[in-house]
């Protein structure tokens, strides 16, 4: 992985009126993502930059599969973590052979195991002792060994964040209870080689404090657990969870801080890794719509967008006000007056006939009108990835990826 002086933390992409005018050019209402792989670069640079040397930094694939992405990132990530054959494929197919893959994820079957064996991936994140046996039994099967950690469900608690993975009652990771068992089974495993633990506790934790004093725990339960049950411990995985704040767009992460307080635990080893996907991926995209309508009902004003939540689900998914600007747009092509409010507490509704495809709820604007566009902010991670792009069957949105100011090619 490069490394570098990197310091630069602003790199939210805002759409220039070039950007909006490529968007724009077809005979037909805006419905566009548009993502600047620049951007992109830049943020998973600063990301790393502050890391101790030796430190793996891996791209989450499920915050964002395009192959775009993930060829912009190749560089400059120490690999790839997958949940699924789909996303290992994807991967090989748009990065390459030479690609490093580790895969996680709570439901394995041995299809999976296979492949990540034909494939070539590194290590399986393994989360219940049945799929321990079950995937010592493919890789005996096949005369391999299959590199694991032991994906761990802390006993808790864990600090508040937008999602809990650990710490409490979920389908992720073997509980903390069942360790010295998942440990004592690796003797009945010899297809297996264990290498260390896996921690994806928490996501989107925005206390980077916090979050050093939580993978500073975890490493030290590694330590521990190893020592105590005379295992040879290779890699502790940390996982992802670095926050964004989606309700002030000039927030970062502070990676320096978080890479100072957990520094003195990182130097003592082993080898530690990271698998961050949102804090990589959020910012260097943004998702347009057209205003199509603007009505009242029951008092409330609603505008109504070319595109919603079976393209971008996030906001729904967090019951949050996804940040946004009006984009004002001023040709108007027909010959009755442009609906408009003015001073207005506006409702951001999608095209779908349910009323839960809202975006954002009773924000305040200085001016909308039909024709208009609605430019959704940070939306390159788990925003198109995570929707239901069919439901209805609407056309799906333009997606459209620069480089330095050029359009790239699928
Ligand atoms: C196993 C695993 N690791 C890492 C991540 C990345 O998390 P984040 O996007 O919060 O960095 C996820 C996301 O859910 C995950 O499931």
């Amino acid at each position: 992985m490069a490394r570098s002086s990197w310091t630069c933390m602003m790199t939210l992409f805002r759409p220039s009126a070039a950007h909006v005018a490529l968007a724009a050019q077809a005979e037909k209402p805006v419905c566009a993502f548009l993502h600047d792989l620049g951007a992109l670069r830049d943020q998973v640079r600063s990301l790393t930059a502050p890391l101790p040397p030796g430190t793996e930094f891996f791209y989450e694939v499920k915050a964002n599969n395009d192959p775009r992405v993930l060829r912009a990132l190749a560089p400059w990530v120490s690999g790839f973590e997958v949940a699924s054959a789909g996303e290992v494929l994807r991967i090989r197919d748009s990065v390459g052979p030479s690609a490093r893959i580790v895969m996680g994820g709570p439901a394995r079957t041995e299809d999976d195991v296979r492949l990540i064996l034909a494939q070539g991936v590194e290590r399986l994140h393994v989360e219940s002792l049945h799929v321990m046996r079950l995937a010592n039994a493919v890789a005996a099967r096949a005369g391999a060994i299959l590199p694991i950690l032991l994906r761990v469900n802390l006993a808790g608690p864990v600090p508040g964040t937008t999602l809990t993975m650990g710490g409490s009652a979920t389908q992720f990771g073997i509980e903390q209870g069942s360790i010295a068992d998942a440990i004592a089974m690796l003797d009945a495993c010899p297809s297996l080689r264990f290498e260390g633990f896996h921690f994806h506790t928490v996501s989107n934790n925005r206390d980077a404090a916090g979050h050093a004093a939580l993978c500073a725990a975890e490493l030290r339960f590694a330590r521990d657990w190893s020592r105590a049950h005379g295992v040879d411990l290779r890699i502790v995985n940390l996982g992802g969870g670095w926050g964004v704040d989606y309700a002030d767009l000039g927030w970062r992460f502070n990676v320096a801080a978080f890479a100072r307080a957990l520094g003195p635990e990182l130097a003592q080893g082993p080898r530690i890794q990271f698998e961050c996907g949102r804090i990589v991926a959020a910012y260097h995209a943004a998702y347009l719509c057209e205003i199509l309508d603007l009505k009242r009902t029951h008092g409330r004003a609603f505008a109504l967008l070319r595109g919603g939540t079976h393209h971008f689900r996030l906001p729904s998914s967090w019951s949050h006000n996804h940040p946004f600007r009006i984009i004002p747009r001023d040709p108007w092509p027909h010959p009755w007056q442009r609906p408009e409010f003015i001073d207005t507490d506006i409702t951001l509704a999608g095209e779908l006939c349910t009323p839960k495809d809202v975006l954002a709820r009773n924000v305040a604007v200085d001016r909308v009108r039909v024709g208009d566009l609605v430019c959704f902010q940070m939306a390159g991670a788990y925003g198109w990835d995570i929707s239901h792009h069919d439901f209805l069957c609407h056309a799906h949105p333009e997606r459209l990826f620069l480089n330095e100011g050029r359009m790239v090619p699928a």
